[in-house]
Order: C-alpha cells, then structure tokens, then sequence
C-alpha cells in the first residue's frame, strides 16, 4: 500500500512523462511506415510497451531504451502475420487502433487484453469496420475480446459516429488509409486529433473539418525521420491539480503538449479562479506545447458539460478531487463515456471520494460535487484504474493526517514515477 501525507506546499520546476496518446501513434506510424524513425520523450509506461511488444510479434525490428525508441518500419504491408496472440494488457488505445490497422492486413491475428479490457465496448469499433468489410469475431458478436481479425480488402465509409472518441475516429482513418475510395468519419463533438496531426507528419494528406475527418485510399506513410513526444497533459494535470489546492503552491512543468483538443483541463482550472500562465509556446511535429506555471489560488465550482467533455475525459478523477476544495457545488455532466473507461470513473471516484468524507453523488451522465470539504485521510483503492489511483494521491495531500492507496502499481500504465514524483515537489505540512 502507497501512503500520502497531507501536503505544506506543492514547489518546484520539474518535467511529466511523455504524452500516451502521441506515444503510441509514434509507435505504430513508424512501424507501418518506410525507413527508420527515431522517437524521444517516449512515455516508458505499460501501455504504450504493450504496444511495441504487439508490433515486435507482428515482425518489427522495435529498439527500446527508456524515453528513445527507434523503429525500423517496413511499410504499411510489411507487417507479418503473428505467430501467438497478441496482449494488449490494459490498454484500449492499442487495442481500437490496431484493430483499424489489422482488418486491412493480408492475414490472420487474435488480440486480447486484461480483465478490465474484457469489460469494455469493443462494437463501436467492429462495427464500422465491418460496414468497411472487415472479418472480425469477438465475444458477443465483436463486443468483448478475444477478438479474431482476418485482414482483408476493405471499401471506405462515410461513418456518422455515436460517440466522440479519438480511439474509433483513428480506427476507422487508419483502415480507411488502405481501403478502396474515401473514408469520412464525423463526430458528435471534436476528440483529440493527434492520429490526424501525426499522420501529416508522415506525408498523409487528410482533411479536418468541422465535425469530421476525410481521407483518400492507397496511401503510403513515409517517415519523418525523428518524432518528438511532448510531457502528457494529463498526466501534468495531477500536478497542477495539486499546486492548486495546496495553500502557497508554486509549480512550473516544462514541455507539456497543450494541444487544444486536451486542453479542457486548462480552462476548467482558470475559470475555477486558479492562477496559471502559459510560457513559451511553441509547436513541435505539428504539435502546441508550453511550460505551465500554477500558483495557489482559492477555487470556485463549475459547471462542466457538452464540447469540454471530450477535452477533459481523462482529467474528471481529478477535477473531482479539484472541485472537492472548490466553493460551491461543481456539476459535471454529458459525461456518460466514463463509464466505459479503465473502470466506470464515475462509480470508483464517488465511491473512492466518500472514503474520505466528500460531499459528492453519481449522476446518470456525471457527478455533482459539494465544496469546499475538509477531507479526511482514508485507505482507498485504485480499482486497478491508473487515473483514480493518482487522483485519490492528490486528494490525499489536502486530507487530514495520512492516505492509503492499494492497488498503485496500476500508475505504471501513464505515469511510471508518479509516487517519487510528488515527493520531491511537497514540503511536509507543519502544522
Ligand atoms: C485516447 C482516447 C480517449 C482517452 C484515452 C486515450 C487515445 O479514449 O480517454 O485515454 O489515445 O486515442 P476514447 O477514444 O475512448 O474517448
């Protein structure tokens, strides 16, 4: 069990790891493009290695030396057909992309993952590709792993998506990327775009616009040669989280991806009142990042809902804890996706929060949350879900006395170093 203690002040000038999102791409664009790519600030957590073991199964020459990969691609065709299964462990962006990559390959592949991966909506990505003609099986009609792909020719599609998620809208463009014609996917609300932005960077000529994406058929990936990968936001978010209801909390995080499709948090932090400048923005591989600073501010709740949601997803664990020490109720709504992440967020954050004596209650689509609380020191449980394990950490160092937190070694799949991490940035609390 990991112990956190109720913190004097959060300081320091310190670095994330690299963003899991762009990680994973750089991981599988490279592979699937010619020529070698050299990627740093690579984030070394169990996700994304998930995903260099499935694309060294499927024949890829992956070198890995904590933050630097380089990857000897073989083209989109190069892959070859696996000999074993391939395990994705916990990882649901692996899983939906590679689905999009393996139904246009000329082969057979089985894909699994970990109990909690067995538990999440698998449809909304079998589903348009079969529509594009792809063979796949799976538990309940293609809904839960295993699931059995036989790659093949695929046609595109013009598909409307039920739900904002970057993980279907990439599927669906990376298969569209070898089927015959045009593939458009639209969204509800506009998710993070990175597979978009990356896939420019290797020579795809693609189209944004408002309330999709367009791509053309038959198109190669050529490689950019290096791929910069810039601090995660969301795992930033935990910091800034944390410099923002410690009293006298001063933080600057450098290199952070600031992206606008990820930047929910951002907002959500200066409209609450927290004090927190932007520095030295510039643009790396086509992507927005910055130094953030965050200086202690008393917070004011929220109401949170619509085209933020898909901004913020992963950051409501910790903007619950956030609002907890903000006056007045926060409400977070539209946000029913929660429930189909690593676990259903909205049951283990209210279930997990009251352990610790909030004021906060479930909602069909969200949550309401009472402040300001004082919290109380509690032993609470990570559920296996690396979110709510860091979440649960922050609130620990504004509650009385010490937290407990089982379960921890799940932070490992976003933000290995997290616990030393928030060690080195607090002073103990003096009173
Ligand atoms: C991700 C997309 C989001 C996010 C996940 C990473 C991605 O999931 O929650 O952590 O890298 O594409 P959805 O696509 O299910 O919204």
């Amino acid at each position: 069990m990991q112990t956190v203690k109720r913190a004097g002040r959060i300081h320091g000038d310190v670095r994330v790891p690299g963003d899991k999102s762009i990680s994973h791409r750089a991981v599988m664009f490279s592979a699937l493009a010619k020529g070698t790519t050299r990627i740093d600030g690579f984030l070394a957590g169990a996700d994304c290695l998930s995903t260099i073991s499935c694309f060294r199964r499927l024949g890829i020459d992956i070198e890995q030396n904590g933050e630097n990969v380089t990857v000897q691609g073989k083209g989109w065709f190069g892959l070859t057909e696996p000999q074993d299964i391939l395990d994705i462990g916990n990882s649901g962006t692996t899983i939906r992309l590679m689905m999009g990559i393996l139904s246009t390959q000329p082969f057979h592949s089985v894909l699994i993952g970990d109990e909690s991966i067995a538990r999440r909506p698998m449809k909304r990505v079998t589903g348009p590709l079969r529509q594009m003609g792809a063979d796949i099986a799976g538990r309940q009609n293609g809904e839960y792993t295993p699931l059995s792909i036989r790659g093949g020719k695929l046609n595109g599609v013009e598909y409307h998506s039920p739900v904002s998620s970057a993980q279907v809208k990439s599927a669906v463009l990376l298969a569209g990327l070898q089927a015959e014609g045009e593939t458009v996917v639209y969204e509800p609300e506009c998710s993070r775009d990175h597979t978009e932005r990356m896939l420019r960077s290797f020579g795809v000529d693609m189209e944004s616009f408002d309330g999709g994406v367009r791509v053309r058929g038959g198109q190669q990936l050529i490689s950019p040669g290096d791929v910069h990968v810039p601090g995660d936001i969301s795992s930033a978010a935990f910091l800034l989280a944390a410099a923002a209801i410690v009293p006298d909390s001063h933080l600057m995080i450098r290199n952070v991806g600031v992206n606008p499709t990820r930047t929910g948090i951002i907002d959500v932090l200066k409209q609450m009142g927290a004090n927190l400048t932007l520095h030295n923005e510039r643009e790396v591989n086509g992507e927005p990042v910055a130094d953030i600073e965050i200086k202690y501010a008393p917070l004011t709740a929220v109401e949170i809902g619509g085209s933020l949601i898909p901004r913020l997803i992963d950051e409501v664990p910790v903007i619950a804890v956030l609002a907890t020490q903000a006056e007045g109720t926060t409400i977070i709504r539209d946000a029913a996706e929660l429930k189909v992440k690593e676990t259903n967020r909205i049951d283990t954050v209210v279930a997990e929060l009251r352990k610790f004596g909030a004021g906060i209650e479930p909602t069909e689509d969200g949550m309401r949350i009472q402040g300001r609380t004082t919290l109380s020191g509690a032993v609470c449980d990570s559920h296996g879900d690396h979110r709510i394990g860091m979440a649960m950490a922050i609130a620990g160092l504004v509650a009385e006395g010490t937290t407990g937190i089982t379960q921890t070694e799940a932070v490992n799949v976003s933000f290995p170093g997290f616990f030393e991490l928030i060690q080195t940035v607090q002073l103990p609390d003096e009173k």
